[in-house]
């Protein structure tokens, strides 16, 4: 790990607002925000742009940021705290360990922001039916799970998913930026965003409801080959 990377990360955990594998949250989110609203969380948040965001956006909702990559998260914690923002967390883990760390019910809404497409490892995507497992240990079946990416390969996986699932697709949108007028929560940039935009790449949103039901067969199945990734 280079210099730099080992100074964000030693001072990742410094911040108050910045939680690592060793926080006993599971059930404590309210109490670590010290109020009762909604928790809402960005999956694979990087720098947490989204989180960031959002949280400007929403004073009342509380938002956690979630990535392995503690220089990432450094970024996003680092200016939550220049700019005041208490409703903004960050947690590092992976995140095929967030029933440890998130109670039944405990979290309100979820966003998959430019996810690893994972070509080849349909089981790694955060979309996937063992993903959407995890997500309904601690979220109620009336949860709506945002994504947001330039993959084609990703989105059309969710979508299958979400087909199989029998899950309501609420919003379907296969490029973002012809929206017109384009609604202000889709309008935030993440940083993996910003550099797909630069070379031509369009942006697919889709909003379903998280649902209760467990699927047995995953989409990978059900995909083309050679789909883009
Ligand atoms: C392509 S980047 C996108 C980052 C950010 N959302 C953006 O748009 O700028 C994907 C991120 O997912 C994180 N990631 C991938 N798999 C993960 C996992 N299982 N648990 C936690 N983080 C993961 C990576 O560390 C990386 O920061």
């Amino acid at each position: 790990m280079s210099k730099s990377k080992l100074v964000k990360f030693s001072e990742y955990e410094s911040f108050p607002n910045a939680y690592s594998p060793a926080v006993e949250s599971k059930g404590q989110w309210a109490s670590l925000f010290g109020n009762k609203n909604p928790i809402v969380l960005e999956l694979a948040c990087g720098k947490g742009d989204y989180s960031l965001g959002l949280a400007r956006m929403n004073p009342h909702i509380n938002y956690i940021g979630i990535d392995i990559k503690g220089n990432r998260l450094w970024r996003g914690a680092k200016t939550a705290l220049e700019e005041k923002l208490s409703n903004v967390a960050f947690l590092r883990i992976p995140i095929d360990t967030i029933t440890t760390y998130f109670a039944p019910n405990e979290v309100s809404e979820i966003w998959i922001t430019f996810p690893d497409p994972q070509p080849q490892k349909e089981k790694k995507r955060l979309s996937s039916f063992r993903f959407l497992n995890l997500y309904r240990q601690i979220a109620p079946p009336t949860a709506c799970i945002h994504l947001k990416t330039d993959s084609t390969l990703f989105f059309e996986s969710t979508c299958m998913q979400v087909e199989r699932d029998g899950l309501k697709m609420e919003e379907l949108v296969r490029d973002v930026y012809a929206m017109n007028p384009i609604p202000s929560v889709l309008q935030i940039k993440t940083f993996y965003e910003k550099m797909w935009l630069d070379m031509n790449r369009t942006i697919q949103y889709c909003r379903f409801v998280l649902g209760d039901c467990v699927s047995k067969m995953p989409a990978k199945n059900l995909l083309k080959k050679n789909t883009h990734i």
